[in-house]
């Protein structure tokens, strides 16, 4: 594409060129895509409220541009291929026009079952292409999606099929992962019975078959409503600012928020990214490993490369089944040529031994990513070395759910990458340094809160149902910025180093989980009385999970105890949620006004008890030296 960046002059001209002129960069991006009608007005904005408008008055329809748009070049070519979680199983692939008849079947169906636009359709799905096929269906009507990840238990699936007042649900029967047999219509059916009254239908569709429970009038099968319809559905036209997706994720408080995108900058900003972060060219075979339950997997599965009229991946397994080389063995099968994981799967794959990726031929691979925590230098040269060969770029991509795209991220060979930096923003992208006080940090070589100083087009543009606490959130921590959660360092290049969350929300194997959520699913336990979870520096999953425990008398069993509180956890969140330490204290250090001084717990979880700072001020300073002493540092 035209917009592609191919030199660091280039980079450093669409940079300035943005910067002084966000409206005119913009437009000139989103020419390049197809509009029902164009825009009246570029962008209006105003981070206090917040209100965030891009492409004002365009009408479109994204799946126009993923799909139709597409047919007459690249109708045969290989949309998806997907990777099915038994090496033995053989591939299945959809051609843009395949995939565009199978789209649009969907969508009738979808429509012959009363879902009309802007009524929202929950997905609880393993990674099938099917998941993509409903997503795409769904925006093809105007209906918008909501997909929540298949490990989420069915408490976690009930708040948010109930938050988002779905009309329907789209599942599975079953999911195959790794040597695992889930029944996920089971855990659908449970979640329907806590209350989810909106739900009018549930379409299953047949992954692995087999007996399942079944609802009569209210359960439907996939290839029922699917298979007979026509293959040809009009595209709904969509205000740019109509919503596409609601994607919930964790925060410092509460139940998890609704992330709204809304068509227009969505689609404008991922496939502008997706393109110029991983250079995809024509016959690439682009993998990226993420589950569309999280937002990786919707901008850089889904959307992105399908805008781009690329060939995406989607594997249904996971990266150690049936060894620790399944990655290498799909790359080299499927000649892969940009491969973007995560590092908690690197760290992970590294510490099973070289011997799993040296002898597979990865000389297609051209890009690296990494994405969704930071990458320690360690796994970044494992990375870079065994599998990259010291010939491809590694693009660590910083961004988040709010953010829809990457923000800040090298171009591979065409900028610089280092070891733990994501690098220099992309165009478009203001970043800034923070203090606690909220004045901007000038100059470089410093570290702060980092925030954003204008709008990108994919910026998220609420949180569904509660406008105020997007505010809250986002918005009101510092005023007339953008708030990331994340701390950062920008070093003597002006090139910046992302440490980390600074609130309390924690990245488990780059799952966002909030600390507050795993704490009620703790307290749901009768004999615990208060809990306080922290995260701590751990080998493989980036972050371990660390839960201080009050009990309400002595535990008859330990053993059984802590079976219980992983139980309640794996319960009320899902199993990725399960603390790896669970602590059992007589008190929690507190200040006299009642606050938890999360800061010493994370301190003695992490081990390091040198520099706790001055304790006697707090309401219970003796409870310190006890928790220290019973640390589960072994
Ligand atoms: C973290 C995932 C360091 C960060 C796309 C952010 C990263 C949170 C990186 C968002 C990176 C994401 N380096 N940290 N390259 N990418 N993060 O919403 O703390 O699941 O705030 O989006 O992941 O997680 P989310």
């Amino acid at each position: 594409m035209s917009y592609t960046i191919k030199t660091a002059e280039q980079y450093k001209q669409a940079y300035q060129h943005s910067i002084e002129d966000p409206e005119g960069f913009w437009a000139e991006v989103a020419g390049h895509f197809f509009w029902q009608k164009t825009w009246d007005k570029v962008l209006e904005w105003d981070f206090r409220k917040p209100e965030l408008k891009w492409f004002i008055g365009a009408k479109l329809n994204i799946t126009e541009n993923c799909l139709d748009r597409h047919l007459a070049t690249k109708g045969d070519q290989t949309a998806i291929l997907f990777e099915p979680n038994d090496p033995a199983a053989p591939n299945r692939s959809y051609t843009y026009r395949q995939l565009y008849e199978s789209v649009c079947k969907t969508a009738n169906a979808l429509k012959a079952n009363g879902i009309q636009k802007g009524d929202r359709v929950c997905f609880y799905m393993p990674m099938v292409p099917e998941l993509a096929i409903g997503v795409l269906a769904c925006a093809r009507i105007g209906a918008i999606h909501s997909v929540v990840f298949a490990g989420f238990s069915a408490n976690s699936l009930a708040d948010r099929i109930k938050d988002a007042t779905c009309k329907m649900v789209i599942c599975s029967d079953y999911n195959d992962r790794g040597a695992k047999h889930i029944i996920v219509k089971d855990v659908v059916d449970e979640a329907l019975a806590m209350g989810c009254d909106s739900v009018k239908t549930v379409l299953v569709h047949r992954n692995t078959g087999g007996k399942i429970n079944w609802r009569e009038g209210r359960d439907k099968w996939w290839h029922e409503e699917v298979d007979h319809q026509s293959h040809a559905c009009p595209a709904e036209p969509m205000d740019a600012e109509d919503m596409l997706f609601i994607l919930y994720t964790s925060g410092s408080t509460g139940k998890p928020k609704g992330v709204v995108h809304t068509c227009g900058g969505y689609m404008v900003y991922t496939c502008y990214t997706f393109q110029n972060v991983f250079q995809y060219e024509d016959d690439d075979i682009y993998w990226c490993t993420a589950d569309i339950g999280w937002v990786t997997g919707h901008s850089y599965i889904v959307y992105g490369p399908l805008l781009a009229g690329a060939t995406t991946v989607m594997f249904e397994g996971v990266p150690t089944y049936p060894d620790a080389s399944r990655f290498w063995q799909v790359c080299e099968k499927l000649r892969v040529t940009q491969f973007y994981t995560a590092p908690t799967a690197i760290r992970a794959l590294m510490a099973h031994g070289d011997q799993y990726v040296e002898g597979f031929d990865l000389a297609s691979i051209k890009v690296l990513g990494s994405v969704g925590e930071p990458i320690n230098e360690e796994a970044w040269r494992w990375y870079y070395d065994k599998v990259g060969k010291g010939r491809a770029p590694i693009v660590d991509t910083w961004w988040q759910t709010e953010t829809g795209g990457i923000l800040i991220s090298p171009l591979p060979g065409i900028t610089p990458s280092r070891p733990c930096y994501a690098t220099y923003p992309l165009p478009g992208i203001q970043p800034c340094l923070l203090d606690q006080e909220g004045r901007e940090i000038e100059g470089n070589d410093v570290e702060g809160l980092l925030c954003i100083k204008f709008p990108w087009p994919s910026i998220l543009r609420t949180t569904y149902g509660d406008h105020e606490r997007c505010r809250q959130t986002y918005f009101a921590p510092f005023d007339n910025y953008y708030f990331t959660g994340d701390g950062a360092r920008r070093d003597a290049d002006g090139m910046y180093r992302i440490i980390g969350r600074v609130d309390d929300v924690i990245n488990v194997s780059g799952h966002r989980l909030g600390t507050a959520e795993i704490e009620n699913a703790i307290n749901t336990h009768p004999q615990v009385v208060e809990s306080a979870v922290v995260g701590y520096p751990h080998d493989i999953k980036g972050q371990g999970i660390y839960a201080y425990v009050i009990t309400s008398a002595p535990v008859a069993d330990d053993n059984t105890f802590r079976h219980e509180l992983l139980d309640a956890v794996s319960k009320v969140i899902g199993p990725i949620a399960k603390p790896d330490k669970i602590q059992i204290v007589s008190g929690l250090p507190k200040t006299r006004s009642g606050k938890i001084m999360r800061r010493i717990l994370r301190k003695v979880a992490s081990g390091d008890t040198s520099s706790l700072g001055d304790v006697s001020t707090l309401l219970n300073p003796e409870v310190v030296d006890e928790i220290i002493d019973g640390a589960l540092n072994e």
